[in-house]
């Protein structure tokens, strides 16, 4: 029986868009017709008589269940950029964020305000190339005045890219520390504390002894009502939110930092404009565009019918393959699930519950116990295992935010597993 050809070279990778590693050693299943015919044929009974199935990246958190929904939105989000237009370095000269465009930021606002996850009123914006460039102002921002190193924490199970994004530049301004239940150096600190948190979908606040020196950047990437209920509007000193999870976009590389002190904000600032003199126009125009139109879903003459809003939509979608998911876990016995509680959402005014965007299985029998990662790639699944996470092997982070089609296959390998099999059984993988 042929198995896994998977190479380590594909586990090496750091996986995430944002973290390089962005060559597919293996093809991703693109077409529900072929995958899901190919994935009846794959009786894990006979594998070897059947053709081998092509690996499905669940690896990386790339958002593209939302792409139906702005598929649908036909023209509605569509943008005519003439050969004159955007042409400036500036966009808001005489503001402290001056690549940042006025009618991005006043989306950005507007934004935060129909969904009361965050304050914004007297607040710097500052926009930039993703939210991962924002992590690397903030760094900056609060180091580059200090006599001491910053060491960067976070308590685990923590975002696999942070310690790369501590790290990589071996600044002699920070420096990542790991664990932030264990620390206990002396001088500045920066605990990271991202809520709901990725990899586990859990609510979090810091975990070291706040101390003069001390700060905390709140990421609140997964701070959305499709994730999860808006239980309280979040007002930290530094926040960040990303494009790309909140309504889909990733390509446009947009994120923005929601800033109460202005000096820091300058520093974040000046740090943008040393790598790359601000913000593409282009890209803040898109984000704009469809900020807008979410939010003209929701207010005003353009309002949308409640089930194509764009919240309530994706909160559905997500419940749904919740839902699924749960049902194939509990049934096959093998892995287990964070459970997570109702709260009232001040949002939807009512109880909603939590579906984050990953899903962070325990890998709780058999022998590959202690290699999740590998044992979903056996069955032809990508996923990230728990060591890039700060925690141990037996966990596991598989995307929830797949195209429709990849999840269902997801669900469908995931089914062929079941607990008291031999462990060692795998898949005939590509
Ligand atoms: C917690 C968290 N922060 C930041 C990012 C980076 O987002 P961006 O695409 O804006 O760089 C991600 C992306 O996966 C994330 O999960």
């Amino acid at each position: 029986m042929a198995h896994s050809t998977i190479t380590s070279s594909s586990l090496d990778q750091n996986e995430d868009p944002n973290c390089a590693g962005q060559q597919q050693p293996y093809s991703t299943i693109t077409s529900s017709s072929s995958s899901l015919d190919q994935q009846k044929n794959d009786d894990p009974g006979c594998a070897g008589q059947h053709p081998p199935v092509s690996p499905i990246s669940l690896d990386k958190g790339d958002p593209m269940i939302f792409e139906e929904y702005w598929e649908r939105m036909g023209d509605k989000c569509d943008l005519r950029i003439g050969g004159g237009d955007l042409m400036s370095y500036l966009s808001n000269p005489g503001g402290v964020c001056w690549f940042l465009l006025p009618q991005l930021e006043e989306s950005i606002r507007r934004i935060h305000s129909l969904v009361g996850n965050a304050a914004t009123q007297g607040r710097y914006i500052v926009v930039g190339t993703g939210s991962s460039q924002l992590v690397q102002t903030v760094l900056y921002a609060l180091s580059s005045d200090s006599p001491h190193p910053l060491s960067v924490v976070c308590a685990p199970p923590y975002y696999s890219c942070y310690p790369e994004l501590a790290g990589i530049l071996k600044s002699e301004l920070y420096k990542w520390e790991g664990d932030a239940h264990t620390f206990n150096k002396d001088g500045p600190f920066l605990e990271l504390v991202t809520s709901p948190n990725n990899p586990d979908g859990s609510i979090r606040g810091p975990v070291v002894r706040p101390r003069a020196g001390g700060h905390v950047m709140y990421d609140l990437a997964y701070y959305w009502p499709q994730f999860t209920p808006i239980t309280h509007q979040a007002d930290h000193d530094i926040m960040i939110f990303t494009f790309s999870k909140s309504v889909g976009h990733a390509g446009s590389r947009i994120g923005w930092a929601i800033v109460k002190n202005k000096e820091i904000a300058i520093k974040m600032v000046k740090l943008i404009e040393v790598l790359s003199i601000g913000v593409s126009k282009e890209a803040q125009l898109r984000a704009t565009k469809i900020l807008g139109a979410i939010c003209d879903g929701y207010e005003g003459s353009l309002a949308m019918p409640e089930s194509d809003k764009f919240f309530d939509y994706f909160r559905r979608i997500m419940a749904e393959r919740w839902n699924k998911l749960r049902e194939v876990v509990k049934k096959n016995q093998v892995f287990s699930l964070p459970e997570y509680q109702q709260e009232q959402c001040l949002f939807s005014e009512g109880l909603a519950g939590t579906h984050p965007g990953f899903a962070w299985l325990k890998c709780e029998k058999g022998e590959s116990k202690d290699d999740a990662e590998g044992f979903l790639k056996g069955y032809g699944i990508q996923a990230r295992g728990g060591h890039k996470f700060g925690v141990d092997g037996s966990f596991v982070r598989v995307s929830m935010m797949s195209r429709e089609n990849t999840f269902k296959a997801f669900l469908e390998r995931l089914s062929a597993i079941e607990a008291g099999r031999d462990s060692t059984y795998k898949m005939d993988v590509a």
